[in-house]
């Protein structure tokens, strides 16, 4: 039996949790910042980081006791090196290099992205060759994994991230922040309007996404109407940014599914939370049987510490160890065995 304590506290939640074998959840503890930002229209970096000060302890010791075993139990600590804020990364480098130091623990550095992939084997035995679709507030991700702890990114944002698309197109529609969460249930209300027909993004590689020709074409949009004196009905401009951001990425998703012919495709990260986009994506793939679908719980899409201890099993398979020397790094890139 393999216990890791991990860390998670690259953006605006402090997490920690202790996992077995890389697919049992002992504890998962989260604090979210979510309502002191909400105050400010999103994330205040310098904010973050001192809330992260504040929590890290209570939410490490709160971890321990709930999983009921003691740091002596524990066979190695798990981080979030990257990418993320500087500071709020910072906090929990620290915690866990003091924490190996102080127990004699060994430490293993986590890259973010690959955390939200291991989400999923909370959910099914992960199979390989693996694709993950990675869709969070900073990453638009393809990721081909031949192998256990093997990525290699085949696909990603020219420009924007889908979540901070989502995020910004909730602000032009004063839906507040986070904008993703909100846009999913308003387009739920919202209908096809000729209207509100947007752009469908395009990019010269296939593999790769687009969406700040779709977000600057909903803020033209809104302000044309205005401007005209319509009233612009949110909910089908919300439906119409999502069904064309959605759609484009679901069929940009099936082309890889179809030219790499995984064991399985994953969906990763918090705008996987989005309801349209799993109803897409299942449909989609029934029409590729040989490839096993598997979509993460709602509570294991946003950050969470859990993800890191899954994969930071999979680093402790493979030898991926840190040492004390390792800072965190906001621009961190995946590792790769290419
Ligand atoms: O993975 P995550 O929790 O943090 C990052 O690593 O970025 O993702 C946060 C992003 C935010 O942009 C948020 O608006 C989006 O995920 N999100 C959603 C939904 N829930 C969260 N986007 C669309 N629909 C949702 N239901
Ligand atoms: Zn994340």
């Amino acid at each position: 039996m393999t216990l890791i304590l991990a860390i998670e506290s690259s953006c605006d939640e402090t997490a920690c949790s202790i996992v077995k074998d890389g697919n049992e959840i002992l504890s998962s503890i989260v604090s979210s910042q979510i309502n002191v930002h909400t105050m400010f229209g999103g994330v205040v970096p310098e904010v973050a980081s001192r809330i992260h000060v504040e929590n890290i302890s209570a939410v490490i010791c709160e971890a321990v006791a709930q999983a009921g075993v003691t740091m002596d139990d524990i066979d190695a600590v798990a981080y979030t090196q990257g990418p993320g804020l500087i500071g709020s990364l910072h906090v929990g480098v620290q915690a866990a290099k003091t924490l190996a130091w102080q127990f004699h623990k060994p430490l293993i550095p986590v890259h973010h992205i690959t955390g939200h992939i291991y989400a999923n084997a909370f959910v099914e035995k992960l199979e390989f060759p693996l694709m993950a679709l990675v869709v969070s507030g900073g990453h638009t991700e393809l990721v081909w994994m031949k192998n256990d702890y093997d990525f290699q990114v085949i696909g990603t944002t020219v420009d924007d991230a889908i979540g901070e698309a989502y995020d910004k197109v909730a602000r032009v529609l004063d839906l507040g922040y986070p904008g993703g969460p909100a846009i999913d249930r308003l387009a739920k209300q919202g209908k096809a309007d000729e209207r509100y027909r947007l752009p469908v993004p395009k990019t010269a590689d296939p593999m790769n996404f687009s969406f700040s020709g779709l977000k600057t074409a909903v803020l033209q949009l809104d302000a044309r109407l205005k401007k005209q004196g319509v009233d612009v009905v949110p909910a089908d401009l919300a439906y119409a940014f999502q069904e064309t951001a959605l759609n484009s990425m679901v069929r940009k998703t099936m082309t890889a599914v179809e030219q790499y012919q995984p064991a399985m495709l994953v969906l990763a990260g918090g705008v996987a939370a989005n309801s349209r986009l799993r109803q897409l994506v299942s449909e989609q793939m029934e029409s590729y049987p040989q490839t096993k679908l598997v979509i993460p719980p709602l509570k294991y899409c946003t950050d969470n510490a859990a993800m890191i201890g899954a994969v930071g099993y999979a680093a402790w398979k493979h030898h991926a160890f840190g040492d004390f020397d390792a800072s965190a790094d906001p621009g961190l890139e995946m590792p790769c065995e290419l």
